[in-house]
């Protein structure tokens, strides 16, 4: 057991369940009450495995739209080459960005905290807007299909439609509801940490439904090694982001509130002292 003085901007930080009292100082290693604050090594091994499944998931998409007529822009008005779009950049913008964008306070947990969330915002709005004109692609080749044919298309007939419009309007509200409550101009004190409770959660449960509804997707297309990889890679990514997301390991350091803070959750400006260093 050690103590050490802490700011009071220090204090806040924590009451509001962002950092460690020591601001990230002590992850070295060893926290001063003797509790080892540093994550354990492995879980580089699993980022890097998270990092191969990405990549070879957008090696087995690039593979499935060479097969299927490619992306030649100047062609880009034919159905097929539409529609490739779309696989593409719910590959990019959901699976790539969001997939990692989720992560980057696990990654990097003692970087500054107002850099961690805008880039979580920021990255996660780019992922969304390639997600929106990747649905449009999906729809947009539908109707060109349809027309080419003299009949009329029908929209959001199959479950993968149903549930991927569902993912679209959950990212929606976590990003409205994360953006007004947590970051401009936020809540602070006890509602900040439910805020904050309730945004990881949904954060959680809206990644794999996302990556449930990719699985879906892929089995609307015609049976194919390459896509059938591609279920079992995004299926394997979807298990191990599960993973990542969820494991207090991988969160420790700054997730744990101070415990002297605790007592002063309604006054966030009340001055403390000193405190003592302990990571519970
Ligand atoms: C590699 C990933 C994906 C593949 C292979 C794929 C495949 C497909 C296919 C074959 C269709 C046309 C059939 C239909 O109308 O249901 C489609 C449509 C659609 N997809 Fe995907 N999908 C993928 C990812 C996603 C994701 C992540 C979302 C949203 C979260 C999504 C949302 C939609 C929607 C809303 C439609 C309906 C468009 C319409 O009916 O006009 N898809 N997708």
């Amino acid at each position: 057991m050690g103590s050490s003085r802490a700011s009071a901007s220090e204090i806040r930080e924590v009451q509001r369940g962002y950092t460690r009292v020591d601001g990230g100082r002590v992850g070295a290693g060893v926290g001063a009450d003797g509790v080892s604050t540093s994550r354990p090594k492995w879980l580089w091994g699993w980022l890097g495995l998270y990092w191969l499944l990405t990549i070879l998931m957008l090696i087995l998409v690039g593979v499935y739209i060479s097969n299927s007529g490619g992306l030649q822009w100047k062609n880009v008005f034919s159905p097929v080459r539409m529609f490739n779009f779309h696989p593409l950049f719910q590959t990019l913008g959901f699976l790539t960005i969001i997939g990692h964008s989720v992560l980057i306070y696990r990654v990097f947990p003692d970087a500054n905290i107002w850099v961690l969330q805008w880039t979580h915002a920021l990255l996660n709005l780019f992922g969304y807007i390639l997600m929106i004109i990747g649905v449009y692609s999906a729809g947009w080749s539908k109707d060109a299909q349809a027309q080419g044919e003299r009949r009329t298309a029908h929209h959001f007939v199959s479950v993968h439609s149903w549930v991927g419009l569902v993912v679209l309007i959950l990212i929606a509200i976590q990003w409205l509801a994360g953006f007004f409550g947590l970051l401009w101009p936020g809540v602070h004190g006890a509602r900040r940490v439910a805020v904050r409770g309730v945004h990881i959660f949904s954060g959680n449960i809206i990644f794999l439904l996302g990556c449930a509804t990719v699985l879906i997707g892929i089995d609307q297309l015609k049976p194919t090694s390459t896509m059938n990889t591609m279920a079992l890679t995004v299926a394997a990514y979807a298990l191990l982001g599960g993973y990542l997301l969820s494991t207090d390991v991988f969160y420790r350091g700054r997730m744990y509130r101070h415990p002297d803070a605790r007592g002063q959750m309604e006054d966030e400006n009340a001055p403390l002292a000193s405190t003592t260093v302990r990571y519970t």
